[in-house]
């Protein structure tokens, strides 16, 4: 099972604390630890968090460069955690413009952790769904390849082996997909629950799982 999330209302479970935004950008982080454990405990194979969007870069640069330290410190503190516990680290986005503290990271992360067999964690990082399905077609053009079919539009994908998303989750009560996986999540089911990100629980998740598991997918079909 691949359970996708949109991390989102980090900023407004800090602003009705009276806190700055960084404290919940800081909260985000640690719940991205236990997320990743409770996924584990419950069997899911793939958890694709969405951490920086291509759009991101909008935000002051305080905030932007606070989430990058965040990303390198909490990859830093926790990759023997991740060894030890079977987690196999990918990171999704474009390189370019990444500070290169934070493309040494990406790099050790995947490649210290490559052989995680008990769950997958993707940690989407200056990622666009348009950027990603761009990438692909300069991919195609540059290989000269004629003939394209689904099938292998996905192979230049980002992570052209890893299973769409059977689930995205959006949290803080937004409902919107704000350019995540967008080939990825055609048939994926979708889940938008009102807590902010900070606030999710072990039992958010479960819930969100037994109501995937009564909703029937048809993919299309009777
Ligand atoms: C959305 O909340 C959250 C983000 C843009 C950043 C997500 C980052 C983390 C949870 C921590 C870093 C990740 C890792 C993998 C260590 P928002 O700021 O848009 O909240 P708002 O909509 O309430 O302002």
């Amino acid at each position: 099972m691949h359970v996708a999330i949109i991390m989102d209302g980090n900023g407004r479970w800090a602003r009705e604390r009276g806190l700055p935004r960084i404290e919940g950008h800081r909260r985000g982080a640690m719940k991205v630890e236990s997320v990743t454990e409770w996924a584990a405990d419950l069997g899911i194979d793939y958890l694709t968090l969405y951490a920086f969007s291509t759009e991101n870069w909008k935000r002051p640069w305080e905030e932007v460069s606070f989430l990058f330290e965040l990303f390198v410190e909490f990859m830093k503190s926790k990759i023997e955690k991740m060894k030890s516990e079977g987690v196999r680290l990918r990171i999704i986005g474009r390189r370019d413009k990444l500070p290169q503290k934070v493309l040494d990271v990406w790099d050790m992360v995947e490649r210290e952790t490559s052989d995680g067999k008990r769950i997958t964690l993707a940690v989407a990082l200056n990622y666009g769904g348009r950027s990603e399905i761009t990438d692909a077609v300069k991919k195609i053009i540059s290989s000269g390849v004629k003939d394209i079919d689904e099938q292998t539009f996905r192979n230049y994908l980002y992570l052209p082996d890893m299973p769409d998303p059977d689930m995205v989750i959006r949290t803080s009560g937004e409902m919107r997909i704000s350019n995540f996986l967008l080939w990825q999540i055609a048939y994926s089911e979708l889940f938008f629950i009102k807590k902010y990100w900070p606030d999710f629980e072990k039992e958010d998740l479960v819930g969100i799982i037994e109501e995937f598991k009564r909703r029937n997918r048809r993919f299309g079909g009777l």
